[in-house]
């Protein structure tokens, strides 16, 4: 296990799936029914953002950093929502105003968005990254940390008794069948509960095995949601955010988001939506 999400956090991809996040996270407990999360790959909790990993690759910087430099007026509900929940997080380590000092990560939002008769489990299997993460939430009661494997987790705790869920499935993409793991373990988790939330991140890196993964689930109710970001020395430039059973106002508020990051983002950076019917086909990449 190489991968470390200190490097990586805060930057476009964190920004698309955290903000994606905190709007599920707030349409789903909007109703007076009890929610179970499930966070398969949770990483640490919360990232520096002025020394270590971040500092070292500068990505926070052209992400949540441009977003929290950006003029305020016209903000996009669920956009200012997702940056309050940031800015909150940071100012428990300091006063507020100047660069960030630290980003929440996916367990720290989710932590931030549930009410007192929710329920919550992260997973990390990371014998570095797991403990920190059980620090990150020491004496906190109402967060049940795991090193264990997200999908066997994914598979034991579904049906969950609340008969409501969101699944965030965050991997890190190292191994080179992972589309193929997340595929079976996202089918495993609709056969033994079908009206979850499942979030689930991926990049854009091999495009056709990208497009191979979507099209396998083109007969579910999904809502896609992509990134694309100028390359800049063979990183990451593209990523997606595939929401299977996503609640009925989730569109509509990216509608309104996506195209307001975009252009604070910088120039280059596109954004697209995709709604299609359940069965319909998804068109292939153009070949590169
Ligand atoms: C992309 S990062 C997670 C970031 C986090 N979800 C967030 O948004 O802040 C993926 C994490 O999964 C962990 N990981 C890798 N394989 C895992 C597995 N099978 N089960 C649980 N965690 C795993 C990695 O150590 C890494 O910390």
């Amino acid at each position: 296990m190489n991968y470390r999400h200190g490097f990586h956090a805060g930057n476009f991809a964190d920004v698309l799936k955290h903000l994606v996040l905190c709007e599920l996270l707030r349409l789903l407990t909007a109703k007076d029914k009890k929610l179970f999360v499930l966070d398969t790959h949770a990483g640490t909790g919360g990232y520096d953002l002025g020394g270590g990993m971040a500092a070292r690759t500068g990505e926070a910087e052209a992400g949540i950093g441009r977003l929290m430099a950006a003029p305020k007026a016209g903000t996009p509900g669920a956009v200012a929502r997702y940056l309050a929940a940031v800015s909150a997080y940071d100012r428990k380590f300091g006063p507020a105003g100047g660069p960030l000092r630290r980003y929440p990560g996916s367990p720290r939002l989710i932590r931030a968005g549930l009410r007192a008769v929710d329920r919550f489990v992260a997973c990390e299997l990371h014998p570095q990254d797991a403990p920190t993460l059980k620090r990150e939430f020491a004496g906190d009661r109402s967060v049940e940390i795991r090193q264990e494997d997200g999908y066997h987790a994914l598979k034991a705790a579904l049906p969950p008794p609340e008969r409501r869920a969101l699944v965030l499935i965050d991997p890190p993409f190292e191994a080179t069948d992972e589309f193929e793991r997340l595929a079976r373990a996202l089918r495993h988790g609709l056969r033994r509960f079908a009206v979850g939330c499942y979030a689930i991140w991926y990049p854009i890196k091999d495009t056709a095995a990208a497009h191979d993964f979507v099209s396998g689930l083109a007969d579910l109710k999904t809502l896609r949601l992509e990134i694309d970001v100028p390359a800049e020395g063979g990183k990451l430039s593209a990523c997606a955010m595939l929401v299977v059973n996503p609640p009925w106002k989730l569109e509509e508020a990216m509608r309104e988001s996506l195209p307001w990051i975009e252009a604070r983002l910088g120039p280059g950076v596109r954004t697209a939506i995709f709604a299609p019917p359940a069965s319909s086909p998804v068109p292939a990449p153009p070949s590169s």
